[in-house]
């Protein structure tokens, strides 16, 4: 299950990064590498820095002390080499759907035919196509989760950093995302970095998840669960190796949670 080290291609690394916000100690001495075109799932109990720790590597905010390097290059800020999809979606409430998925070409100054064309390959990708003139408020929660998805591909970054992304749908929207997720990594050669609180959605999607421990955080530990997106996402509810890792990594977060 563990590759060995030296020969992988890392799109990200995060090297003895500490992160302290005042007296309270978010991140401490915090490794971890990003293998180029996978997903990687970051779990951790809440408050224990996967937001900080995805702020970092957007470059919106400093770390203390540490190395970040995307492409080999350190961060010193935010970059068109990375997109963030936020968890409460961040859309600008004043406008459509379609200035919401361009807005971040209209940040890089792309002029307004080229990035409209671009958003809307991009909502109709999400499955938005039809909703270019609905406003935030009237979409689901489900919907605007899409067109920050399609905001974030649209600006076509390498590295996509996703803050639980899917918490605020229902389950059967959260199913159809994670359809959804998989085939971006399939068919957009990307490096995703996800945080969820869902174990069992980690399991499923990623390539490698690290276990984060509470608060100062560092990884504890990094699973590479192989292969169950290639299955059925409901005959995994019964693969007895599935459920082992399951299993394995409840047992490994619930060691800190008191
Ligand atoms: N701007 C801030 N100022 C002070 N403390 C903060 C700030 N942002 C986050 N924290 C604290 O840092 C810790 C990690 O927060 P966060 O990265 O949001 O955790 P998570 O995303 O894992 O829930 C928490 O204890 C939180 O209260
Ligand atoms: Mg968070």
């Amino acid at each position: 299950m563990n590759d060995s080290k030296g020969d992988i291609d890392n799109a990200v690394t995060v090297r003895n990064v500490y992160k302290n916000y005042g007296d309270v100690e978010a991140l401490k001495d915090l490794s971890l590498d990003f293998p180029r075109g996978q997903l990687t799932s970051l779990l951790g109990p809440s408050g224990c820095g996967k937001t900080t720790l995805l702020k970092i590597i957007a470059g919106l905010l400093p770390a203390t002390s540490g190395d970040i390097q995307v492409n080999n290059q350190p961060v010193t800020g935010p970059g068109p080499d990375r997109a963030f999809v936020f968890q409460d979606f961040a859309l600008l409430p004043w406008a459509n759907v379609m200035r919401n998925v361009a807005f971040g070409l209209e940040l890089r100054g792309i002029d307004r035919s080229e990035r409209e064309a671009i958003a809307e390959t991009y909502i109709a990708n999400v499955g938005l196509k039809g909703f270019e003139n609905s406003f935030p408020h009237e979409l689901s929660g489900g919907m605007r989760q899409r067109v920050g998805l399609a905001r974030a591909l649209s600006v076509d970054a390498e590295v996509l950093l996703m803050d639980e992304p899917f918490s605020a749908v229902d389950e059967q929207t959260r199913r159809k995302f994670q359809e959804d997720l998989l085939n971006l990594v399939k068919n957009e050669n990307k490096t995703f970095i996800f945080v969820t609180h869902s174990i069992e959605e980690a399991v499923y999607v990623s390539d490698q998840v690290a276990l984060l421990l509470a608060r100062p955080s560092r990884v504890s530990e990094v699973i590479r669960p192989e292969g169950f997106r290639h299955k059925d996402a409901n005959s995994i509810r019964r693969d007895p190796e599935y459920l082992d890792i399951v299993d394995r990594i409840w047992a490994s977060l619930r060691t800190y949670v008191e």
